[in-house]
């Protein structure tokens, strides 16, 4: 336990983790300022080519100018599309392929993706088509894209019948996550990527949730190195899951979904809206799944009850209650998760979990179980 805390002791000098992937290896630095040293980074990272930056409104009002000005003579151009989910669409994507060929875009260059994970999925995508696949750099600016999305290669968009349905595993060749920029992130955003920073704890590593529920304060607070570390060995966990899996096939990558076919239905129920953002749908989704796991009997009462206090500490939703509006029915619940993608042969698979650091995926989930357990949670307040 000692040399795990020494791990975790504060980390405020850059750090840099390699994704092992052979020829698709790729490093993610986390420290501060790379935004503006991005130019000669990139430029060694990915030689030759130059790049074009995909960014939204918000984002590129913020740090676009200085992005450009680290990029100098390799800057192409910039697309930039309006803030939020929407932007997720064939009709966005298409914009932004034809705009970065307007840009000149060849097949050497490389697309940078400025911003959340929203403009991650969709550069992403429009760089993984774009010319057969052009080259892909991730620069995340929320606590949610810097521990989640901007690593491991999906990209997508989403449809009428849910969220990333469309999509492509498309690795970059470098993230640069300049954690300064999150001063910027409004609260309920960073309090909303935290939930990502919480899963690798419950998923794999119960000492660092134990860390977390002592740590909190500062991480949220940006005081000493606590926030980098947090990030730091979020990036670790995912890393380590996507070079055993890469393509979610064996079922460790799946581990990442913990709490995100409840957060799904929850998200899809709210409308993808300002009225519950999706790390605050996993919150709950996480909750869900500790909460069912214990009322199988597969998991402790008390690490349900853990999580349920530590989501309730940061101020993070936990019931399907804290949702402003009426609550889903228990029906349209069950309706929502079966069109979540874990659905194999009409089963649902459900990540649930033998304790805190102890999650597993179950593909044969006792649905009368689920039914009785959604039934109530859909009425608790
Ligand atoms: N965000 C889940 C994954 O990258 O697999």
């Amino acid at each position: 336990m000692r040399d795990r805390l020494a791990a975790l002791a504060p980390d405020t000098q850059e750090t840099t983790i390699t994704v092992g992937l052979g020829m698709r290896s790729y490093d993610i630095v986390i420290g501060e300022r790379l935004l503006d040293e991005a130019g000669p980074r990139i430029a060694a990272a990915v030689p030759g080519g130059r790049c074009a930056v995909v960014s939204d409104a918000n984002v590129a009002a913020l740090y676009l100018d200085r992005l450009k000005a680290s990029l100098g003579g390799l800057f192409l151009g910039e697309v930039v599309v309006a803030p939020g989910e929407p932007s997720k669409s064939f009709p966005v994507l298409a914009q932004a392929c034809e705009r970065l060929l307007e840009l000149g875009v060849e097949r050497g260059d490389t697309v940078i993706a400025l911003g959340g994970g929203v403009v991650g999925d969709l550069a992403g995508f429009a760089a993984s088509i774009l010319r057969r696949g052009v080259r892909l750099v991730q620069m995340p600016t929320t606590l949610l894209a810097q521990v989640d999305s901007s690593v491991g290669g999906k990209t997508g968009i989403d449809t009428a019948q849910g969220k990333n349905l469309i999509g492509t595993f498309h690795q970059p060749s470098l993230v640069l996550a300049d954690i300064s920029v999150l001063a910027t992130l409004a609260h309920r955003e960073f309090r909303a990527g935290y939930a990502e920073v919480m899963k690798y704890g419950l998923l794999g590593d119960a000492p660092f949730f134990t860390w977390l529920e002592q740590t909190w304060p500062q991480i949220f607070s940006g005081e000493g190195g606590a926030r980098a570390s947090a990030i730091a060995t979020s990036v670790r966990a995912k890393a380590a899951i996507v070079e055993a899996d890469e393509r979610e096939e064996s079922g460790t990558r799946a581990l990442l979904n913990l709490g995100h076919t409840f957060g799904h239905a929850l998200e899809a129920f709210a409308g993808y809206s300002d009225r519950l953002l999706h790390g605050e749908a996993i919150a709950i989704g996480m909750r869900l799944a500790f909460a069912f796991s214990a009322e199988l009997g597969l998991c402790p009462a008390g690490d349900a009850l853990r999580v349920e206090r530590h989501i309730a500490a940061v101020g993070l939703p936990g019931r399907i209650a804290d949702i402003p509006g009426d609550p889903p029915t228990p029906e349209k619940m069950l309706k929502l998760m079966a069109q979540d993608k874990k659905v194999k042969g009409g089963r649902l698979a459900l990540v649930l979990a033998r304790g805190i650091g102890q999650a597993y995926v179950e593909r044969d989930v006792p649905m009368e179980a689920l039914s009785a357990f959604l039934a109530r949670e859909c009425k608790r307040r």
